[in-house]
């Protein structure tokens, strides 16, 4: 069966705000709030029921983002308001479908990897690098797995769990595809359903080869919203890039630690 990439936000969307949580949000709208000018414009790739889109844009910022899940974009759209959030379905490889160019792009929560074969996220992240202007951000968070934690190729797990759901996630490892395939198993209230998804995991290095094909520079790498750095039992990453130019106001506001 072939996977398509829409059908984890389309099975997903209607639980997944109370099933995800805020995880790191905060974190990560303060970490972009740092680096961009209220009013400025920020493009999210796979922007879901925009869990971070929206405290950006009651921050004052333009957020324009697309989803390939039409019932992502149905959920974040009865949210909206007035707020400024121009949200579209479509495919994140086919590059930001906005008119002008962006202050910052980004990519949260691994959501690059669902994009699930190498040349289509090179491709996502080229693109992206047109649509920056000079001087302007991309920011990837995403999951570094741990490879270690499968057994002949498989894992189990226990997500959320309260007295009346469960979500136990069943994971399989295609090593040299850099592919893991899961179920999400929900049983809520006794009824049972899954959430499928296929992620292509990126390494940090592979990561910064595509940003350098696209003409980005890193700015840094951490293991979290917090810059705390990053050491080789992290299962994580943020990763900043710049396209080069612009002014070097922004260089001072990205240079502190944030608390
Ligand atoms: C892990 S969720 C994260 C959603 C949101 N970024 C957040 O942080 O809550 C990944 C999202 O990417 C979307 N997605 C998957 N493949 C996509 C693609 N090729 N283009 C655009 N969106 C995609 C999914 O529908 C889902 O909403």
């Amino acid at each position: 069966v072939r996977y398509d990439e829409a059908a984890y936000g389309d099975a997903y969307a209607d639980s997944y705000d109370d099933l995800q949580g805020p995880l790191n949000r905060d974190q990560a709208v303060a970490f972009i709030r740092q680096l961009v000018r209220p009013g400025s414009r920020v493009f999210e790739l796979g922007i879901g029921t925009g869990r971070v889109a929206l405290p950006l844009a009651a921050a004052g910022l333009e957020v324009f983002g697309c989803d390939i899940s039409a019932e992502m974009i149905g959920v974040l759209k009865s949210k909206t308001g007035t707020l400024p959030v121009q949200a579209y379905v479509g495919d994140m490889s086919a590059g930001p479908q906005v008119e002008g160019s962006l202050d910052l792009a980004y990519s949260v929560f691994g959501t690059l990897a669902c994009v699930v074969d190498q040349a289509r996220q090179a491709a996502t992240i080229a693109a992206v690098a047109a649509k920056l202007a000079p001087g302007g951000y991309f920011l990837a968070e995403s999951e570094l797995p741990d490879l270690a934690s499968f057994s002949n190729c498989q894992k189990v797990e226990v997500g959320h769990l309260d007295q009346q759901r469960v979500m136990i996630s069943c994971h399989t490892l295609d090593l040299p595809a850099q592919l893991i395939s899961s179920q999400h198993v929900v049983v809520d209230n006794g009824q049972v359903r899954t959430i499928p998804i296929l992620f292509r995991y990126i390494w940090p290095a592979e990561l910064d080869l595509m940003c350098h094909a696209a003409g980005l520079e890193l700015v840094g790498r951490w293991s979290d919203f917090r810059r705390s750095p990053i050491t080789p039992a992290d299962r994580g990453q943020v990763a900043l890039y710049r396209k080069p130019g612009g002014s070097s106001e922004r260089e001072v506001e990205v240079s502190g630690r944030s608390k």
